[in-house]
């Protein structure tokens, strides 16, 4: 099999056709014939469909709908992400599955972190890349939870533990993985091998299309998404650009305008994709179906108050990511 490697590398090669598009149209042809057959012979195909449906409806449905609820990196309003209590919360207050994101510690332990530093989370500061895992075990992942006295000395877990703990409690898992996609892809197939119950109840997810192509590459049977915000490379989830040159935020929008147009043409089918994780601002019944014509499910993030969930069910009936199972909070991006 040919390897593009990622979607960065797809997106140059059409600008060197656009440009030469515009100086000899034989030459573009040619280009654009051999990129077309390039990315038929690199792409990998979906799971089939039995499968994919099996993962994204998951096997508790206690809220209704038939639809999947999931929460956010384990629901973090109702507990400190990331945690095996959030875990447990999850399974309690009846989500369908749980969203968990995957990094590494300096010494290569994959464990649960959303941030790049543990400020955010714990009682402890500084880079998760430059702390060993022993530093870790020490901190409180509590810390900083508004419900920090009820979870107090909270453990960050390695992904092994949370893996397990959501086997035992029969949840759907929806790996958010943030890069390293080698590590990553290494490490996810590890855990399939280990744990084949997984293929059937978990799909891992990435803003990069990279770490989705190593990880179909590194084992084609595992479910995969992509996820999308628009104008993320520009804007902060906030919608603050995020640089204050206009020059800079000019050019960030159009890779934007790129980026959105290969994700919906071109590297969805390259890596083969089940499922597109999406921002909600930009879902709408026309969008959701766009989708489902071509066997794609929309799962929309991060649903939090009543009204939205409403929607989700009994309109769009898309599955959901939401920080809380139990009330109204404010959105996190
Ligand atoms: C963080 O909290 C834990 C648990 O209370 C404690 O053992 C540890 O010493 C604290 N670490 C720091 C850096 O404050
Ligand atoms: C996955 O699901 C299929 C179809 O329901 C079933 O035949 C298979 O045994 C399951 N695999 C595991 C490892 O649970």
């Amino acid at each position: 099999m040919l390897q593009i490697g990622d979607g960065a590398e797809i997106l140059s090669v059409l600008f060197a056709l656009a440009l030469a598009g515009t100086r000899n149209a034989v030459l573009s042809a040619v280009l654009i014939a051999a990129l077309y057959a390039l990315l038929v012979l690199s792409r990998f195909p979906q799971v089939p469909a039995s499968r994919s449906e099996q993962v994204l409806r998951g096997r508790k449905k206690v809220l209704s709908g038939g639809i999947s609820v999931i929460a956010h990196r384990g629901g973090g309003h109702d507990a400190p992400e990331n945690t095996i209590a959030a875990i447990r919360e999850a399974s309690a207050n009846g989500a369908t599955g749980v969203e968990l994101d995957l990094e590494f510690t300096a010494d290569g332990i994959p464990v649960l972190m959303h941030d790049e530093t543990v400020d955010r989370t714990t009682n402890g500061s500084g880079l998760l890349k430059q702390l060993r895992f022993a530093d870790l075990s020490k901190l409180d992942a509590a810390a900083r939870h508004r419900l920090r006295e009820k979870f107090h000395g909270e453990k960050i877990p390695t992904l092994q533990e949370a893996v397990e703990e959501c086997i035992s409690l029969q949840l759907t898992i929806y790996f958010d993985v943030k890069g390293h996609p080698d590590e990553a892809a290494a490490v996810l197939k590890g855990l399939y091998k280990t744990h084949p119950v997984l293929y059937n109840t978990s799909i891992v997810c990435s803003f990069e299309s990279t770490v989705i192509y190593k990880m179909r590459q590194a084992d084609p049977e595992v479910v995969t998404a992509l996820t999308h915000r628009p104008w993320s490379i520009s804007r902060l989830g906030d919608g603050t650009p995020r640089s204050s040159s206009p020059w800079k935020h000019h050019w960030s929008q159009a890779l934007d305008v790129l980026q959105d147009w290969a994700i919906h043409h071109l590297l969805w089918r390259v890596c083969g994709v089940s499922a597109i994780l999406v921002q909600k601002s930009f879902i709408s019944p026309d969008y959701v179906q766009f989708w489902a014509k071509r066997g794609v499910e929309v799962v929309g993030w991060t649903i939090n108050t009543a009204v939205e969930k409403q929607y989700y069910q009994d309109l769009l009936k898309i599955n959901y990511i939401t920080d809380s199972l139990k009330e109204d909070c404010e959105p996190h991006y």
